[in-house]
């Protein structure tokens, strides 16, 4: 391939940008031009396609969000959609695309992938919610993000005596609330992935409390219901007074960690290998610390799974 595009698609994810970088710079380093796809598929419907040079990406590495900018994108759900994006990136002379984001831009990649258009995909999201790779772009900055909120509400809940619920993102998976709970020393964590037991939670709270305890800290993820449903329960059931904080959007932003700066690295610059090998269909992932792909169709078909003993432990933990 002589010519590539990248785009950057569904919810941001801090890396993004050093792994836009990966791409832009390998590909050049090898005589590849590479285009930008900006506003991720709605920009690609629409042609809004540029070349991208070395200084192009200059100076993104450590900058959080986006340079491509991003959308979701409804048009390019139907095969119009998708079609006017192929005609798009042959009218611009663009032999293979690769595409930064998480599962809904991965099946956008698969849907072009199916109508004989080389896709690789590179997981980007802060919910480590891909199949095919044990961590994706922008969950390491966010989880970062999560515990110095939960340290700092840990101040004043303990000045307050206080029971705080923290409501963090993950849409349908709990990895954020998982990995924060555990690292930010959370009495209890509530995942989709795993039924909570409301008179354990509240037998826990008392026993802490009894046991002097000046704080305690719960960490829900936003797909198992929102932290103020959760007050709202605790309170019927227990007649127990929380506060609670939903860190939102908070946690879409800043500086990615170096962890994501080199993750970002090595999955871009590995789609464009992909590429130049002549391999499209493929969704690049990281396992064991090693570098990994798979069929990007058989990828989306493999469930997304929760350590669960990483859960267990979290209990053990938190007696
Ligand atoms: O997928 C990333 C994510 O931040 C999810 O954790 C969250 O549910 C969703 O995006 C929020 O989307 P939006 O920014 O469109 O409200």
């Amino acid at each position: 391939m002589k010519r590539i595009g990248v785009l950057t698609s569904g919810g941001d994810a801090p890396g993004m940008n050093a792994a836009v970088r990966a791409v832009v710079r390998k590909a050049i380093y090898h005589n590849v031009e590479v285009y930008g796809v900006y506003q991720g598929y709605n920009g690609l419907i629409n042609g809004n396609i540029e070349k991208l040079e070395l200084g192009s990406v200059g100076d993104i590495i450590h900058r959080g969000g986006t340079k491509l900018y991003t959308a979701r994108c409804e048009e390019f759900k139907t095969r119009e959609g998708q079609q006017k994006g192929i005609e798009q990136l042959k009218a611009h002379g663009i032999e293979g695309l690769v595409v930064i984001g998480g599962d809904g831009s991965y099946r956008g990649a698969k849907a072009l992938t199916e109508q004989g258009y080389p896709c690789v995909g590179v997981p980007g999201t802060i919910d480590n919610d891909i199949p095919g790779t044990e961590l994706t772009i922008g969950f390491d900055t966010a989880l970062n993000t999560v515990i110095d909120a939960i340290d700092k509400i840990r101040d004043t809940a303990t000045s307050h005596e206080r029971t705080f619920i923290i409501e963090v993102m993950g849409r349908n998976a709990g990895d954020i609330a998982l990995w924060s709970g555990l690292a930010g020393g959370a009495e209890t964590i509530l995942i989709p992935e795993d039924n909570y037991d409301m008179d354990e939670i509240v037998s826990r709270l008392k026993s802490g409390q009894e046991r002097g305890k000046k704080h305690s800290i719960i960490v829900v993820a936003e797909g198992v219901m929102s932290g103020d449903e959760f007050a709202k329960s605790l309170k019927e059931k227990a007649n127990l007074e929380t506060r609670v904080s939903v860190l939102g959007h908070i946690q879409r932003g800043g500086s990615p960690t170096a962890a994501d700066r080199v993750l970002a690295s090595r999955l871009g610059s590995r789609a464009v290998e992909l590429l130049m090998e002549g391999k499209g269909g493929r969704a690049v992932g990281i396992e064991k610390n090693e570098l990994v792909d798979y069929d990007i169709i058989e990828a989306l078909a493999m469930p997304h799974v929760v350590d669960l003993d990483m859960y267990k432990l979290s209990k053990e933990l938190s007696i």
